[in-house]
């Protein structure tokens, strides 16, 4: 965050109350209400939940025992069983519902489709089948790699439906990082596309699944099956590949839902962290349909009479929970857009919403900033009256945004609902519940019920009020990771071993700072490992390190984050050649390339600096506070007597 942001942020007084029409309809209505469950959470967590699982979900099994509790291991509703896409779709099917839209699709260029919920469900179960036609079985694993169209999270529901996890691989990523991707989670298959639309090209998603394929490169992949979606000539490789439509066309719509225990594998999302390797974040599935289902519901209210609209893709876990999972089993309407607003189209979210009458919208602070300068224009020139609820995800957002999101594009009506949660938690852990939180521009205001946050030091002690800290939780949840994929003990490290365990107690560290004020509401301040949000999207900056390094020109890299006015954060590169190298505006140009294709465009960095030398401990470390400093143009803050070579500094000073 900008130093500007920080202040604006910790001056911020403000104080907004939940209109009084929508409190009386809100599922909780009052902020008593909300004090009440939360103290009611509190002092029995398990009999909290035990309860709302009861009434919110359907079972085929009951659970023998709520919570059992190894530190850092997690098990919830043991003994269950039940099918996470029952809860979506066949439980619905039996009321009213089953001819309710359950995904509304606006496609680019102009296509859109409904599917109500019988009619999902029936592809879901056609395509379960196809699967199954293709050896998928139970636990197999399934890459995803998809635009956003409503095949996507068909293709989720039905690896859900027979019980293979799947792996959601993002359409921005590079054919190298969906190759580490399917590796890592031995996929058996995966699902794709022959290409995507965005922004007024087209993605070659097939070509990139076959470059990944190609040499044995993920020899686990035994069949490619495609979505026909862009009409592009693709190659298609016989035995192996095998359009969707066509074997859908034949697969038969019936299809019993798995049985599936509680805690049985429901997906693996890879996410970036403090080292190297990206890592596959398990999720479970009883406890994160619980969780998904009752944020969703009480947090943005959720009625059965509302249009939602969460703007992410489906290969975030935004997607995941809160356009798929979290709204269909709530029955409610979900809407995805392929479309992403860019300055050919600058109106476009707004003319979705008014084509829709979207009552629910939640998107990130960087499309906000985006909006904001794009100018007023666009959003007055549609219709939003039908916004009732906003809401926002990704990264802080600073209180000039917050104000306008809620000025212009709610008409001082909505509620903001500032959601802070992560890819690891599965669902909001702070956040404003729509008709019951006051709420102040930039705070992601107080936790969930049966979410024990709180702000430590580095010995896990709390910090005073308005002190700034690391964000904690004390309690397990039912969302919660429980492990990362194939390595535990990566699991324990990371998260619960951060801050040393005191007295058996285990605290789970989600790597950002935070301050909580006098009202106990907390100001999220970004992150405090090695990982990196830029526009939201989560990077951790030794992987672009890495990226860097492996072309053969650069000696050494250091990647630090640079705030940026739109973006939250830019990523800011320093790199050393090789002897044999120098340095140019063409070499930059491909070292950035080469980023991308390492990586992804998410990844592209948008300033590389070339240096003779990167400054150093004496034990050769890479002291990056001070390029964190250099890049933002910020005063050198630090001890420099601990360095290797003083100059370094300096001569890298001077380039500023
Ligand atoms: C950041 C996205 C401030 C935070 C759901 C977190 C936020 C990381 C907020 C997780 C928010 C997410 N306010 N910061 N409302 N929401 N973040 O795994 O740094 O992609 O740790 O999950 O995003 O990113 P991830």
């Amino acid at each position: 965050m900008s130093q500007s942001t920080i202040e604006s942020i910790l001056q911020e007084q403000r104080l907004f109350s939940p209109p009084p029409e929508l409190a009386e309809q809100a599922h909780i209505k009052s902020f008593a209400e909300y004090e009440q469950l939360y103290a009611k959470a509190k002092a029995d967590p398990a009999a909290f939940w035990a309860e709302l699982a009861e009434q919110e979900l359907d079972w085929f099994e009951p659970w023998h025992t709520v919570l059992d509790w190894q530190p850092p291991f997690a098990k919830w509703f043991v003994g269950g069983k039940l099918n996470i896409t029952y809860n979506c779709l066949d439980r619905h099917l039996k009321t009213w519902r089953r001819n309710k839209a359950a995904l509304i699709w606006e496609g680019e260029p102009g296509d859109s489709r409904t599917l109500t919920y019988a009619q999902l469900h029936r592809e879901v179960c056609q395509a379960a089948n196809v699967l199954k036609q293709l050896g998928v079985t139970k636990g197999d694993r399934v890459g995803i790699y998809m635009p956003m169209v409503p095949e996507a999270a068909i293709a989720m529901l039905a690896c859900a439906r027979i019980g293979a996890p799947h792996t959601v691989v993002f359409g921005g990523f590079s054919a190298e990082a969906l190759k580490d991707r399917l590796n890592d989670a031995q996929a058996k298959l995966v699902i794709t596309a022959d290409g995507g639309f965005r922004k007024d090209k087209t993605i070659p998603l097939k070509a990139a699944v076959d470059q990944a394929l190609t040499n044995d490169g993920a020899p686990s992949v035994q069949n490619v099956l495609v979505v026909q979606r862009t009409k592009e000539a693709i190659s298609m490789q016989t035995g192996r590949d095998h359009w969707w439509h066509d074997l859908l066309a034949e697969a038969s719509a019936d299809c019993p839902p798995e049985p599936m225990d509680s805690e049985d594998m429901l997906f693996i999302l890879y996410t970036s962290g403090t080292t190297g390797r990206p890592k596959g974040v398990v999720h479970t599935t009883a406890g994160y349909n619980l969780y998904t289902h009752m944020t969703c519901k009480w947090a943005f209210d959720l009625k059965d009479t509302d249009v939602y609209w969460c703007t992410a893709d489906v290969g975030w876990i935004t997607g995941h929970s809160y356009i798929v999972y979290g709204p269909l089993s709530n029955g409610a309407t979900s809407l995805m857009y392929e479309g992403v607003p860019r300055p050919s189209n600058p109106g476009c979210f707004w003319d979705v919403v008014e084509k829709y009458g979207v009552n629910i919208f939640y998107t990130a602070p960087t499309a906000i900033r985006a909006f904001i300068k794009l100018g007023n224009e666009y959003p007055q020139a549609r219709d939003l009256s039908s916004l009732r609820i906003l809401g926002t995800v990704g990264e802080p957002i600073n209180p000039e945004a917050w104000i306008w999101y809620q000025q212009v594009i709610g008409g001082s009506k909505c509620p903001i609902v500032d959601t802070w949660w992560q890819t690891e938690t599965g669902g909001f852990m702070i956040t404003p519940l729509a008709g019951a939180t006051p709420t102040k521009p930039g705070s992601a205001t107080r936790p969930f019920p049966g979410i024990l946050a709180d702000v430590v030091d580095l010995e896990g002690n709390p910090v005073a009020d308005n002190e700034g800290g690391y964000l904690v939780i004390r309690h397990p949840w039912p969302s919660m990771m429980r492990t990362v994929y194939g390595d535990d003990e990566r699991f324990r490290h990371t998260y619960w071993e951060h801050l040393p365990p005191r007295n058996g107690q285990y605290i789970y560290f989600a790597g950002d700072g935070a301050r909580r004020d006098q009202d106990g509401y907390f100001w999220i301040m970004g992150r405090v490992d090695d990982v990196i949000n830029v526009s939201g999207h989560r990077l951790g900056t030794m992987e672009i390190e890495s990226a860097l390094v492996s072309h053969p020109a650069v000696a050494e890299a250091a990647v630090v984050g640079r705030p940026d006015d739109l973006k939250g954060e830019d990523i800011f590169a320093f790199v050393t050649l090789e002897n044999t190298q120098s340095p140019s505006e063409d070499l930059k140009a491909e070292l950035k390339q080469h980023v991308v294709n390492e990586i992804g465009v998410i990844a592209r960095p948008g300033e590389i600096r070339f240096a003779e030398a990167l400054p150093k401990t004496r034990s050769g470390k890479i002291i990056r506070r001070f390029l964190r400093n250099l890049a933002s143009g910020e005063e050198l803050v630090g001890d420099a007597s601990t360095m290797e070579d003083q100059s370094v500094l300096e001569k890298l000073r001077q380039g500023f």
